[in-house]
């Protein structure tokens, strides 16, 4: 992915989820940062492609969100993972 004079939505915990990221490319972001991520929750989790609304989501065995994207999006996205050791060691 090259950075080089684009316009990006910086990585944030919480709020860089799929309308946020679909949102910033509408108003013209080259690149978009997701959620922060705990890698084992995404470990854990099922892909599904939902047909309802056209993404794919990844998702927990309680039906916990933890992951949704979407084609448009496809090359633009990046995926950010949080390591959980490094978080409990806060
Ligand atoms: C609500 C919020 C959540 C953020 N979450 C993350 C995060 O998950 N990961 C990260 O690396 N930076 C996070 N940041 C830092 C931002 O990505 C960015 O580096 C910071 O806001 C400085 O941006 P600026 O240089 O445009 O002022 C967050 C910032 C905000 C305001």
């Amino acid at each position: 992915m090259d950075y080089r004079n684009k316009v990006i939505l910086a990585p944030m915990v919480r709020i860089g989820t799929l309308p946020t990221r679909l949102l910033a490319l509408k108003y013209g972001a080259d690149i978009v940062y997701s959620e922060e991520i705990i890698d084992h929750k995404i470990l854990s989790a099922e892909r599904i492609e939902n047909t309802v609304l056209g993404t794919i989501d990844y998702v927990l065995s309680d039906s916990t969100l933890v992951f949704r994207t979407h084609p448009e999006e496809k090359g633009k996205v990046v995926f950010q993972m949080v390591n959980f050791g490094m978080l409990s060691h806060k």
